[in-house]
């Protein structure tokens, strides 16, 4: 009865994250005075089609037709799309005892989230002592690594402009840009050295970990400056109660 209960609400909210990104996309587009004076891919479509099937599809020219793969967003999957470890994180540094004899993360610096695959083991601390099914198990060496794909919804929301949001389960981006930049040049731009003046724009750090990695999906997109622009443009529609720019 919970099981179903919840499945439900899951379907609901399924549904109404998709109508909502759809709705608010259709409505961004809509505005748009001239949707074709920017073209983007082969063959050339409006740049914010292109956006939209870049989200909803993986790739520019659409999704859900023949030949075509199916709609990704909002996609309840666990992957390892390569994100690289934060070390601003002070999770790095609290392998000492604290005042209360807990130690959050004995491992200290070395520490390497393996995502599903270290919950399905047991391995994260804070996740115990919920027991995990046993018959689980067997699926942690193709879950290692990988983490819950999280809804877009609401992705650009934040409390006040001067805001500074952090994304993916270590806070390493902190610009929708930057992810979008990411996931465009992963495998494309070379590794940083330490220090690098142009993390995130002309070099990217190792990922935290290779373990599953998406080489198929993401990491070499081929998309343009502009195109990255406008990914990130649809993204900021997905904001409940997105109203779009005033007309001049
Ligand atoms: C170009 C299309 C895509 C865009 C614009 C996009 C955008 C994003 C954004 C903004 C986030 C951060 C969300 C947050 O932290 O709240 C994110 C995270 C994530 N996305 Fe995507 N995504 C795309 C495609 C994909 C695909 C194809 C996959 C699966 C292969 C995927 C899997 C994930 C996962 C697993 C995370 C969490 C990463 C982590 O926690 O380190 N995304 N995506």
């Amino acid at each position: 009865m919970f099981a179903g209960t919840t499945e439900l609400g899951r379907m609901f909210y399924t549904y109404n994250s998709l109508a909502k990104a759809t709705r608010s996309g259709a409505r961004y587009l809509s505005t748009l005075q001239d949707v074709t004076a920017s073209t983007c891919g082969s063959p050339q479509i409006s740049c914010t089609t292109a956006a939209k099937n870049m989200v909803l599809c993986g790739n520019v020219n659409g999704c859900g037709g023949a030949n075509q793969p199916p709609v990704i967003l909002p996609n309840f999957t666990a992957s390892n799309i390569g994100t690289p470890a934060n070390p601003r994180l002070p999770y790095y540094e609290e392998n000492q005892p604290d005042q209360s004899g807990y130690v959050a993360n004995p491992q200290g610096a070395s520490f390497v989230d393996g995502g599903v695959g270290t919950f399905l083991r047991q391995g994260h601390l804070l996740s115990q002592p919920s027991a995990v099914d046993q018959r689980w198990l067997k699926l942690a060496p193709d879950n290692q690594a990988r983490m819950q794909v999280p809804t877009l919804r609401n992705v650009d929301k934040r409390p006040y402009p001067d805001f500074v949001k952090a994304y993916g389960h270590n806070g390493y981006f902190t610009s929708l840009k930057e992810i979008a930049h990411f996931y465009n040049t992963r495998d494309v731009l070379p590794r940083c050295k330490p220090h690098d003046a142009g993390e995130g724009t002309t070099c990217w750090p190792a990922p935290e970990s290779t373990d599953n990695m998406n080489r198929s999906k993401v990491g070499n997109l081929g998309l343009s400056d502009a195109e990255e622009d406008a990914l990130v443009a649809f993204m900021q529609t997905l904001t409940d109660g997105f109203l779009p720019r005033e007309q001049p």
